[in-house]
Order: structure tokens, then sequence, then C-alpha cells
């Protein structure tokens, strides 16, 4: 059942993306060669707690962290811990809190120092996949429309679209109905509409879509692989346009 929501709660909610969106543009002045997976975490944490948040990832399902750090060929849900980022590293960071019971979803894929130009285009291509998502999230469309064109973008740079997870609904939980698969399934094909609170999140390889779960239970890495980026947005639908949650001009 997908939970539309009230513009008072929509309010709530973009006050748990706003803290979202600042953790982020702070964490991300911490990316740097040497730094380790745990100690962004760590900060993650201590900024979220600290503005009266709670980390919504940490003891989600058992998840062992604030924060997920998915580097190179890891795709999403990466364990933080002592790995160190190197020169030329490609790290996605993916981030969920909970602002007084509202919550908010988003992820970023930074390069690390100089990377290659295919790792720089993946990157790139990802970013611009998840905005031709977002471009199709208005009423009256559907939500399938959001992974055609998702799919249609990644396609054209011959990359692969990972199909085994999809965007979701959010904001009174971490996970809501509708799924948004970032290709055009065979599943549900909801209207959006007004009061839809969607975390719209391309996962965009190098190499072909097919990955892999470690038996960690958690780390799901490209079976060939090669890198993989991972962009994502939480976006409030009204009836005459979308707004980006996650981001403060
Ligand atoms: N951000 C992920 C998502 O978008 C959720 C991660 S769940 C966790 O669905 F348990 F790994 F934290
Ligand atoms: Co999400």
């Amino acid at each position: 059942m997908i939970k539309l929501k009230s513009r008072e709660e929509i309010e709530r909610i973009r006050e748990s993306c706003h803290l979202l969106e600042r953790t982020h543009q702070e964490i991300a002045k911490l990316i740097d060669v040497g730094i380790t997976t745990l100690e962004l975490d760590s900060f993650a944490k201590n900024y979220i707690e600290s503005h009266g948040g709670i980390p919504a990832f940490l003891n989600y399902m058992g998840y062992p962290a604030s924060l997920c750090t998915s580097v190179n060929s890891v795709v999403i849900h990466g364990i933080p811990g002592e790995h160190k980022l190197r020169n030329g590293d490609i790290i996605s960071l993916d981030l969920g809190i909970d602002l007084n019971g509202y919550f908010s979803d988003a992820a970023r894929t930074y390069e690390v120092g100089t990377v290659s130009d295919n790792a720089h285009e993946l990157v790139e291509v990802t970013r611009q996949c998840l905005y031709a998502g977002i471009d199709k999230a208005q009423t009256g469309n559907r939500i399938q429309d959001i992974g055609r064109a998702v799919s249609a973008l990644a396609k054209r740079h011959n990359f692969g679209v990972v199909k085994d997870y999809c965007g979701h609904g959010v904001g009174f939980s971490q996970h809501e109905d509708p799924q948004i698969p970032n290709y055009v399934s065979r599943g549900p094909n909801p209207r959006i509409k007004q009061g839809m609170i969607l975390a719209i999140e391309p996962m965009i390889n190098l190499g072909t879509g097919k990955v892999v779960v470690h038996d960690d239970g958690w780390t799901v890495e490209t079976e060939d692989g090669q890198l993989s980026a991972h962009w994502e947005h939480t976006v409030a639908v009204f009836d005459d346009h979308t707004e980006i949650l996650t981001q403060i001009d």
C-alpha cells in the first residue's frame, strides 16, 4: 500500500532530508586518500546524533553501521571498516536518517583523487541517470516511467543496470511501497500522485548488471568485478512540480 503524505508530513520529511543533505556535505569534505571507511561512518553517526537524528540504517535488519561505504566494484551495502581510501578509488556513500520519526535516504558516489576516464564516465552517467529518473517522477506519469528513463540512458553508454535492487517509497519508514525498479519490470506500475515520497536510486555498472552478495550477508558486488556507481535522492511529488528534498540550494 502506498502511503500518501500531507503537506505537514512532507514538511517534517523535508527537515529529515535537509539534515541528511548537510551530513552528506560534511562527509564529502573528509573524502581523501588515507581516510578509512570506518572514520567516515563514525563522523556520520556523530553528526546525525548531535543534530537530533538517528542513523536509520544502524541495526536495520541487523546492518552494523550508520553509513554504507561501497568502494569500486561494491555496488551497495559495503560495511565500513579499516579499508583506507586510495587514489583512483570511487566510493558510494549511502545514508538514511530518522528525524522525529520521519525518514530520508540519499546516496552519492565520489571520486578519490584522480580516477580513470571510465570511472569518471560511470560516476557522471549514473548521476545523470538519477536526474533522468527524477524528471519522470511527475504526477500523471507511472512509476515504471522512471526506470525506463534510467535504463535508456545507461544503455546508451553500454553500462549495466542492476536489477536485483530497487528504489522505493520512504518517509514514514525506511522502505515503503512502491518499489521503483531501474528498468521496465513486469511488476506493478502505479500512477504517480501528489503526496508520494520516492527514493530513486540507480545502481549502474561498467560491465553487466549482474551482482553477487558476500558471505557477510550485506556486501553486494558486481559479478565481473568491474566498477559500480550509485546515486540516490528522496523526492516529493506535488501536483505541479516535484521537489528534490535531499538537495539544498
Ligand atoms: N539505502 C538503502 C536503500 O536505499 C538501504 C540500506 S539498508 C541498510 O534501500 F541496512 F543497508 F542500511
Ligand atoms: Co534507498
